[in-house]
């Protein structure tokens, strides 16, 4: 049984995953609230929040998995990358969880969780397959031969996906999150009314700069342009931006098949576009696309423990580790 903590943005996740993948809890606090008023994550706010809900999260989890600390047999965390002050919250819980009962301890890579994510559940996706991630804070395409570890063949080099609908919905005056508004307007839209550009840097690489900076022109220019084609055409010029990248990386790597995870994995029409892919798509549920702890225990079955008390200096860190 691993026991999974997960602090790295605005969400406190604890979650209990078995050797074999299977979820045993999975269990997310949501901060978005708090900070929908302004207008994106306060990373002092978030912190604070963090070390008021992470030990209730934590219990919860082990409660659902019908279980208690005595139960568990390793601690997995997140050590980052994510908000360095969050993310202390975390390690520093997990530390003290494990050495409460001197268990073993795995600091995970956040992005790691990600990518594994689809290896979770009854019907895990097996290597070598493609993985695309795209949150609110990273937009990466990874290779995946042995579930340990994963090669990142091409990233966003400005805005992350999520940023760039979350940005765009700002623009459309849709609130904040606006991923899943931005999705539900453009279901009443014509997503040729609009074009928008849809650059090319590297073959595998993403920028999503450019196109928010022009919906801000059309905006201005065609004060008149209705919302809806709008909020379509610029969904379109993402998704199809995405879907670009993955066909290319599935035939340069020759793999067949294809992960989908992070929070942009929920939006409608990347889910469609992707399930005409010539390749077989796993896609899981919401709750392990966006930022969870079962993913991150699930990542923890792939790594080597830390034994006690090798992990009691261990550091978070905001920046990707190893
Ligand atoms: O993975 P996630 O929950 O958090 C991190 O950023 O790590 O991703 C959140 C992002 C936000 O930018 C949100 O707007 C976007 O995912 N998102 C969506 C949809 N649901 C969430 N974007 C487009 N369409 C959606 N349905
Ligand atoms: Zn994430």
């Amino acid at each position: 049984m691993i026991l999974g903590l997960e602090t790295s943005c605005d969400d406190t996740c604890a979650a209990v995953v078995t050797d074999g993948g299977e979820i045993r809890s999975n269990v997310i606090a949501s901060q978005g609230l708090l900070h929908a008023r302004y207008g994106g994550v306060v990373p002092e706010i978030a912190s604070r929040h963090h070390l008021e809900l992470v030990n209730a999260v934590t219990a919860d989890a082990l409660e659902r998995a019908g279980l208690r600390l005595a139960d568990v047999s390793t601690v997995a965390v997140t050590r980052g990358p994510g908000l360095i002050g969050a993310l202390l919250v975390g390690v520093s819980s997990a530390k003290a969880l494990a050495a409460s009962r001197r268990l073993p301890l795995v600091p995970v890579d956040h992005l790691h969780g990600h990518v594994t994510a689809s290896m979770l559940g009854p019907h895990p996706i097996e290597p070598p397959f493609l993985c695309l991630v795209a949150s609110g804070g990273h937009t990466f395409l990874a290779r995946v031969d042995e579930p340990g570890a994963y090669t990142v063949l091409g990233q966003t080099l400005d805005d992350a996906a999520g940023e760039a609908f979350d940005k765009g919905a700002r623009l459309l005056g849709l609130g904040y999150p606006g991923g899943p508004a931005l999705d539900r307007l453009a279901r009443e839209g014509d997503p040729e009314a609009h074009s928008f550009p849809r650059s090319a840097p590297g073959e595998l690489d993403f920028s999503f700069s450019g196109l928010k900076t022009s919906l801000l022109y059309r905006l201005r220019d065609e004060p008149q342009a209705s919302r809806a084609d709008l909020a379509a055409s610029y969904q379109r010029a993402i998704v199809a931006a995405l879907t670009d990248r993955v066909r290319k990386a599935l035939e340069r790597e020759g793999l067949e098949r294809l992960a989908i995870g992070g929070g942009v994995a929920a939006n409608s029409e990347l889910r469609s576009a992707m399930g005409e892919l010539e390749a077989a798509v796993w896609v899981p549920p919401v709750e392990l696309c966006t930022d969870n702890a079962a993913m991150i225990a699930g990542a923890a079955r792939f790594l080597d423990p830390l034994p006690y008390p090798d992990y009691l200096a261990l550091d978070a860190s905001a920046r990707l580790v190893g």
